[in-house]
């Protein structure tokens, strides 16, 4: 395949656009994120990049707490505008419609139509050029009750969550596969040719 070759960019699709509140109940901030990603597994660390401009940046970094909000299909408009808009001017949860409520254990509050809230601490602020990436602890997690099964499973595909790829916001849909499928083993067929299959 002919290749053409570029110079260095962010060009890394899709990721997420996610919804990062930051600031108090009384004094509240939301922002729309596609620079994030989990980088340790234990510790439960986190990462969101933002310019020093933007009105949360500095809620952020005086505060050294924030939390990231998965959006789904039907917050994609709210999304959107959370990005567009800046906290300087309007206040965007009550733009948005969205009930902000108390985290477990940060004084950000968390979005309550968000399906899973990740509850963060800034551990260290890096200012990389545009933005200053803040790594962070993931503290605790608030997940929707409506997504847990009986076995205490959380089932993200079911609240229907959404990407972010070039500019394009894009729902997620067929499954493809799951974890390791590639080299499990499949089941053997029980019924031989030509057996009728029991009710
Ligand atoms: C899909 C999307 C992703 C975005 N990702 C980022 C990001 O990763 N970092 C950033 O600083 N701004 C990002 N923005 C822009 C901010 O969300 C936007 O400037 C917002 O108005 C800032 O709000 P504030 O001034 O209230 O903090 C993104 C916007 C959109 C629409």
């Amino acid at each position: 395949m002919a290749k053409q070759f570029w110079k260095g960019s962010s060009l890394l699709a899709p990721v997420p656009a996610a919804l990062v509140t930051c600031g108090t109940a009384e004094s509240p901030n939301i922002l729309t994120i596609g620079w994030t990603g989990i980088v340790c597994t234990r510790p439960a660390m986190t990462y969101i990049s933002v310019r020093p401009e933007r009105f949360s940046h500095d809620i952020i970094m005086s505060s050294g707490e924030f939390a990231i909000n998965l959006s789904t299909p039907d917050m994609v408009r709210q999304t959107d505008l959370c990005g567009v808009k800046s906290g300087r001017d309007v206040n965007k949860a009550e733009l948005c419609g969205f009930h902000l409520v108390p985290a477990s254990q940060i004084a950000v509050p968390i979005i309550d139509e968000s399906p899973v809230s990740l509850e963060c601490r800034v551990t260290e602020s890096k200012p990389l050029g545009t933005h200053t990436m803040f790594l962070a602890e993931i503290v605790a997690v608030a997940a929707d009750e409506r997504y847990i099964d009986s076995s205490g499973r959380l089932s993200l595909s079911q609240c229907g969550l959404i990407a972010y790829a070039h500019g394009e916001y894009f729902a997620l849909g067929k499954k493809l596969g799951s974890f390791g499928y590639s080299v499990r083993k499949k089941k053997k067929h029980r019924r031989q040719s030509g057996e009728r299959s029991k009710k």
